[in-house]
């Protein structure tokens, strides 16, 4: 059996449809590895529905066995679960209600994040990291960074991973390839329909991806706005927003910012880079380091997709101007 200090992640929103798909396969080793302990801190709101629900993922997590779940925080207090905490999955927020505009949606959810980003900063652990999911999760980790007096910008990221293996998975099945064929597609800028997933760097089998499919009107016209729109797809579909996909999508985002020399899509602050405004947190491709990671900014981005990054930088300049009270606070 492993000798490995246990690594503490805290998971907001822990009873959520997320939640569920995710915690059972951070506890089995999924996202730290087979050989890490994990002790899970699980936060959520202080209703007793809430509570009940996560009594109850936790006993079914404590049914499971797994031998690299060292320990469990049920709790409806910040301060508790992010105690120490190395890893911040920040997936819990608020869901639109009916008739409810997207920017008091911003503002309640900013309320939440301010809060949140408040208490990681007090008592997380010295070398935390924080992965936003919560939507609108760029928005959200911008209001949760700024809050941070003692971790860097650099320690929080939000996920536009789903973002990137949906663009990676339809590729690969309008070129009749495997999946694993399908490599430098990165996700630029907003997880809104306004992300621009760079069809134009993408390869397939080793090539241009352009070439291989051969068909510049389909990338433009009907795979960009699939991609964007591929989360209101499963709603439609399934009646409820993706969660397995979702969950998976935090694993590999987590798993690879710890795995040194992955290349993979990540929401950081843009720091102005490939025409971002400054400050906001847009996506953007990162090689992870053995201390983080720094983001690739070599390529080179044709008029096309300047225009697209021009519009899903327009849209998180917005979200940023809906919620500049909160980000003063
Ligand atoms: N970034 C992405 O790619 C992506 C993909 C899918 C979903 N999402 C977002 O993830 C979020 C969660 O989705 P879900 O399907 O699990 O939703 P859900 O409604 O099933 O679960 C959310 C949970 O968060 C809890 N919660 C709300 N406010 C909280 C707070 N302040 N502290 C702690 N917990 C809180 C709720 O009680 C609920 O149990 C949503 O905002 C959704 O839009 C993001």
């Amino acid at each position: 059996m492993t000798t490995k200090k246990p690594i503490r992640v805290a998971v907001t929103g822990a009873a959520g449809n997320i939640g569920y798909a995710l915690l059972f396969r951070i506890a089995s080793g999924e996202m730290l590895g087979k050989d890490q302990p994990v002790i899970l801190q699980l936060l959520e709101i202080p209703t007793e529905g809430a509570q009940k629900a996560l009594k109850g993922v936790a006993m079914e997590l404590e049914d499971c066995a797994f031998p690299l779940l060292a320990d469990m925080v049920l709790t409806d207090d910040a301060n508790v679960a992010f105690k120490d905490a190395n890893w911040n999955l920040l997936v819990g927020s608020k869901p639109r209600g009916p008739g409810m505009e997207r920017a008091d949606l911003l503002k309640d959810n900013g309320k939440i994040f301010i809060a949140q980003g408040k208490a990681i900063d007090a008592v997380a652990a010295d070398d935390a990291r924080v992965a936003v999911v919560g939507n609108p999760c760029n928005t959200n980790v911008m209001i949760a960074a700024a809050q941070a007096k003692r971790l860097t910008a650099d320690r929080f990221t939000a996920m536009v991973r789903l973002d990137e293996n949906r663009g990676r998975a339809q590729l690969a099945k309008k070129a009749g390839v495997s999946i694993n064929d399908v490599s430098d597609l990165f996700i630029y800028g907003n997880h809104s329909p306004t992300m621009f997933a760079d069809f134009t760097h993408a390869k397939i089998g080793g090539k241009p991806a352009a070439e291989v499919i051969g068909d510049e009107a389909w990338l433009k016209n009907d795979y960009l706005p699939a991609v964007g729109k591929r989360g209101a797809a499963i709603i439609e579909a399934r009646g409820l927003s993706s969660a397995a996909s979702a969950a998976n999508a935090l694993i590999d985002h987590v798993r690879d910012l710890t795995t040194v020399g992955a290349v993979h899509s990540v929401a950081v602050n843009s720091e102005g880079r490939y025409g971002f405004a400054e400050g906001v947190w847009a996506g953007m491709p990162v090689k992870t380091t053995a201390t983080g990671y720094e983001v690739i900014t070599s390529y080179e981005m044709d008029d096309f997709a300047k225009s697209k990054i021009a519009l899903t930088n327009d849209e998180l300049v917005g979200e940023r101007d809906t919620v500049k009270d909160l980000l003063a606070s």
